[in-house]
């Protein structure tokens, strides 16, 4: 099992770019080969999530050109070909979930997995309502655990009351509901990312919001290929945000990030706790806002994170908890219960790793309250989950020395999270 040391290295300085957004980045090679039309995708995050979605697509009969710095997708013309092997997701939810609204479509047999992270997350939310629409499902626990196996075809489109906000989940609706006869209103608690229906109406397909935020969409739309230009993810940026406001003499500059307001909840809760972040050379990129970062270290102090503001930092919980560890008095998390069933139990993980760190935390079943101290450093295992990983290695960057355990998964996000850290570190 792979581990990191890490300890304080001093200031963070410079400029730099982080990795293509994920959750783009699958959707531009998703799209794109369901639909009809050769398409160019530039700056694809080249991680292993990214890679088991372009792998289950080769599977499906999609030709995928790598030409270095583009990768070109030739799109099936929404009929993907059966394969013959079982697609294996690896540790990628996003790849499973919205795979299982694409092949829900399709009149082929199709067999999904995952590695032992992936085996144990809930897929009823996605399963449930694309079976209500027509699709067959088979899998342990009544089709709500990998391995999958689905049949589809024939499917009619549904209203659909989402209980939780999941872009995944309204992502695999809108893509049967792309293949359904009829037409399809998708409501959710709150407003997740809404990456799908930027790129879906860039393609073409008619996708309406209503007044108080539902979706319609009607069934039977083709989709044509288009181009993409992959913005830097904002949930990679957010590793830099946290170090250079924690870390002493830090100003660091990070170009090109992703900025979509659905994404930015980051920048709302570090500013709440008194970060100081400026926004330059805003911009949009295939139909997404970008803009620079700018971050310098200052004091923070302690704040309350939750409602709407949760599905607009999800992934983003585990790094600001250590950033509320180091502020001022008390910071409290709620209204996250998601958390629990992320690539790893992210509310138990985090809350392990600050009390290693000498940090007074007190887990809630939807969140945590952090009383923010000073960060000790520790042996701090990731629970075998990249954003884990990442986090306690920013922790130690303010801390005292670490041992990080099981790094690995690193690899699924943000290949050179450690070579880009030591480009930044002075010390
Ligand atoms: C993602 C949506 C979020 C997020 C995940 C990526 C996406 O999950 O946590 O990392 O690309 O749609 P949920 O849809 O389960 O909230």
């Amino acid at each position: 099992m792979s581990h990191w040391e890490m300890a304080p290295r001093g200031a963070l300085k410079g400029s730099i770019r982080v990795p293509g957004d994920k959750s783009i980045s699958h959707r531009s090679l998703l799209f794109n080969a369901f639909a009809q039309g050769e398409a160019r995708v530039e700056g694809l995050l080249r991680g292993l999530d990214v890679q088991a979605t372009w792998g289950c697509l080769k599977a499906l009969g999609v030709e995928i050109c790598d030409e270095g710095d583009v990768v070109v997708i030739r799109g099936v013309g929404g009929h993907f070909r059966e394969s013959h092997s079982v697609l294996d997701c690896g540790n990628s939810g996003t790849t499973f979930r919205l795979l299982c609204g694409l092949l829900a479509g399709q009149p082929i047999f199709s067999v999904l997995t995952g590695d032992k992270h992936l085996k144990k997350r809930p897929m009823k939310r996605v399963t449930g309502p694309l079976e209500a629409m027509g699709a067959r499902f088979w899998g342990r626990e009544n089709a709500s655990l990998p391995p999958i196996a689905i049949h589809g075809g024939q499917l009619r489109a549904c209203d659909y009351s989402s209980p939780i906000a999941s872009a995944q989940v309204k992502t695999a609706i809108l893509l049967a509901t792309l293949q359904a006869e009829g037409e399809a209103v998708f409501r959710e608690p709150h407003r997740s990312r809404d990456h799908s229906e930027r790129m879906l109406r860039a393609m073409g397909a008619d996708i309406q919001e209503m007044a108080d935020g539902a979706l319609t969409i009607r069934g039977g739309q083709t989709l044509a290929a288009c181009d993409v230009v992959v913005p830097g993810d904002i949930s990679s940026a957010a590793f830099f945000l946290v170090a250079a406001s924690i870390v002493p003499g830090s100003d660091l500059c990070i170009e090109g990030v992703g900025l979509n307001p659905t994404r930015t909840g980051i920048l709302d809760a570090l500013w709440s706790m008194g970060a100081d972040i400026s926004v330059e050379n805003q911009r949009e990129v295939s139909g997404e806002p970008i803009g620079n970062l700018r971050v310098r270290y200052t004091e923070l102090k302690g704040t309350q994170i939750e409602g709407e503001l949760i599905p607009r930092l999800v992934d983003e919980l585990p790094v600001l908890a250590v950033a509320a560890a180091c502020a001022d008095g008390e910071t409290i998390i709620r209204d996250a219960a998601e958390l629990r069933v992320k690539e790893s139990d992210r509310i138990a993980a985090t809350a392990a790793g600050l009390r290693v760190n000498g940090i007074d935390v007190e887990e809630t079943p939807d969140g945590m309250i952090i009383q923010g101290g000073r960060l000790q450093g520790g042996h701090v295992s990731s629970a075998g989950d990249h954003r884990i990983a990442m986090a306690f290695g920013i922790a130690a960057l303010a801390g005292g020395a670490s041992r990080i355990d099981d790094v690995e998964n690193v690899k699924t996000s943000f290949p050179n999270f450690r070579a880009l850290l030591s480009e930044v570190c002075s010390g």
